[in-house]
């Protein structure tokens, strides 16, 4: 048995380690949780990329700049939407900077390699626009969500109005690049089980806007109707190189929503009355998107636009997981879990994800009114993206 001196200095030196041990302990558990954003912050996509950021941004501002209790503390990649640079600059985040989420990015090559480096490093990856459709299909793993739409989303249901309307022959134009093609494939889906079919084809690399060949041949073919996939500065000049070859009038313009979406100011009379479908209107009269556009506008100065929604799903979607285990981003399993039952309260409205991590959401029809995507119809209901080759 100790004597009481010795057991004295025991008891002392237990104190001691303890007290040194507990703030360690506490700054382990209070230290903040690192966001990887991995955005275009130049090139034709980088007004989507800084929308996002704000949206993100918005909605941890609203929650007193933590998750369930945690700082959260951003490291940021410009991946320039260039594919090629997308392993390197994913494993700045990745390996450099040891971030605990990743959360990127707009163009869907990039995506891939982004999924596929969350796959192999076990990094948690939430997708706030790129619509790659194997990101949930045959990449789908649990700890991939995403908080936008699947390509296959706003063509299906592009596809299913523009056969509503009695279009019979359409002609396609997009970049070649997965968004454009399976957006396009969406869109031929629905069209052709409505009745209509798809004439022809017509693409252009990306992000290459010289469309003056392309739109002298829907001129000579004369379709009912184009359906186009094009987004941000592509989309701005595509919309005007349609009306200044005097097609506005002659063939009706139809595209997934991305074609008018942040650009409208950008696309002044050219874009007025187009119609699109998309899982966002900027008009929608609820609660909930008023007070999030209110916000929006108060902090930025500037209107949101669907990007800027799916940023802000994006940080919803992380909440919910990080409420779920009180802010232990270390229960990875209970986690993503949650993040993937969770029933976002979006400004779009309420949506769910899919077994495959992406969002069960309702796709509007909008037209385009002054400095607005205005909601007119739903256009699906509750579309779900088929996840084809998902396997978990
Ligand atoms: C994409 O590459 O997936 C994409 C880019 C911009 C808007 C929508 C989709």
């Amino acid at each position: 048995m100790p004597c009481p001196s010795r057991r004295a200095a025991l008891a002392h030196a237990a104190a001691v380690a303890a007290l040194v041990a507990a703030p360690a302990a506490f700054a382990q558990s209070a230290a903040p949780i690192k966001v990887g954003l991995m955005l275009p912050a130049t090139g034709t996509f980088a007004a989507l990329g800084d929308m996002i950021e704000k949206g993100f941004k918005l909605y941890v501002q609203e929650q007193g700049g933590k998750l369930a209790g945690r700082e959260i503390q951003y490291f940021k990649v410009d991946d320039e939407s260039d594919p090629s640079k997308a392993t390197d600059n994913v494993n700045k985040l990745i390996k450099r900077d040891n971030v605990d989420v990743l959360v990127g990015t707009v163009h869907s090559g990039v995506a891939l390699a982004m999924a596929k480096a969350a796959k192999e490093n076990n990094t948690l990856l939430i997708v706030p626009n790129a619509g790659a459709d194997a990101i949930t299909g045959p990449m789908c793993g649990p700890n991939i969500v995403r908080s936008s739409f699947s390509n296959w989303q706003p063509g299906y249901s592009t596809g299913v109005v523009a056969a509503q309307k009695g279009y019979k022959r359409a002609m396609t134009i997009t970049w070649n690049y997965a968004a454009g093609q399976e957006t396009v494939k969406g869109f031929r889906e629905a069209f052709e089980k409505g009745g209509g079919q798809v004439v022809k084809d017509l693409n252009l690399p990306f992000p290459n806007v010289e469309f003056q060949a392309l739109l002298t041949e829907i001129a000579a073919q004369k379709p009912d109707v184009v359906f186009a996939f094009f987004a941000g500065g592509g989309a701005v000049k595509f919309v005007k190189d349609y009306d200044a070859a005097g097609l506005k009038k002659a063939v009706p313009l139809f595209g997934s929503g991305f074609l008018t979406d942040g650009t409208l100011e950008a696309q002044g009379p050219s874009a007025q009355g187009l119609q699109t479908t998309l899982h966002y209107a900027d008009s929608l009269d609820t609660p909930r998107n008023n007070a999030f556009r209110k916000s929006f506008a108060l902090t930025y100065k500037q209107n949101a636009d669907v990007y800027a929604v799916q940023g802000y799903d994006a940080a919803q979607i992380l909440g919910a997981g990080l409420a779920a285990v009180k802010g232990d981003i270390g229960k990875r399993d209970a986690l993503t879990a949650a993040m993937r039952k969770a029933t976002v309260d979006s400004p779009r409205g309420k949506f769910t994800l899919s077994a495959a991590g992406n969002p069960v959401q309702d796709m509007y029809l909008r037209e385009a009114k002054g400095v607005n995507n205005e909601y007119r119809a739903v256009a699906v209901k509750a579309l779900a993206d088929p996840a084809r080759g998902c396997k978990l």
